[in-house]
């Protein structure tokens, strides 16, 4: 399959690159979803290997946040990942592509990349809460509407919904 955007270059998040991350969070979400950047910055502390940032001539626009989870368990608008003894789950909190990068397939890049990241920790599940109407987007990935713990969803606007599909693992 031929590459949709060549030139853009998916790579490891580093912590210089918060304040393109932030920029990035700000094009994208309102003020009431905009996380801290001292909660970001400790997200990619936590679990390093499931960061990622793409990048064009112009740096970094757009990143995905994942972690190992449970499945079920839904991370809160603003909270911390915290990683259990024996995860089941990849739990994607955060995907976001800058205005300037839309629409060239930069996004399915990233949650491809992400997919076969998880199923190389040997998690059986990716997960996620979609927030934006971004439903449609998920399901065309494989996700489905799912259970999750009612509090961590409170946290985010009406209409956030918690949706699962399978990962392929060895
Ligand atoms: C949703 C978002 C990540 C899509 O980024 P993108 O780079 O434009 O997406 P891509 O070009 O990789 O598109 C991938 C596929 O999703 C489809 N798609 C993109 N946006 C969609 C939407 N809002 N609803 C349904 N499908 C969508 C595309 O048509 C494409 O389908 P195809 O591969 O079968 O042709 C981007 O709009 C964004 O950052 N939104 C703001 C942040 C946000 O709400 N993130 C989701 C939080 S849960």
């Amino acid at each position: 399959m031929t590459d949709p955007a060549p030139s853009l270059q998916l790579r490891a998040m580093r912590d210089d690159d918060l304040d393109a991350v932030l920029a990035v969070q700000a094009a994208c979400y309102p003020p009431a979803m905009q996380e801290a950047a001292a909660v970001v910055l400790a997200r990619r502390r936590t679990a390093p290997a499931t960061a990622l940032v793409a990048g064009d001539g112009a740096g970094v626009c757009a990143y995905l946040f994942a972690y190992p989870s449970l499945r079920g368990k839904a991370t809160p608008l603003g909270g911390a990942f915290v990683l259990p003894d024996v995860p089941d789950t990849l739990y994607l909190h955060d995907l976001a592509v800058a205005p300037r990068a839309l629409g060239q397939g930069l996004a399915r890049r990233l949650v491809e990349h992400m997919h076969g990241a998880g199923a190389a920790l040997g998690l059986a599940h990716a997960a996620l809460v979609s927030v934006q109407d971004s439903r449609g987007f998920w399901e065309g990935f494989g996700y489905a509407a799912a259970h999750a713990d009612a509090a961590a969803l409170a946290s985010y606007p009406a209409g956030a919904l918690y949706m699962t599909r399978p990962l392929m693992t060895k």
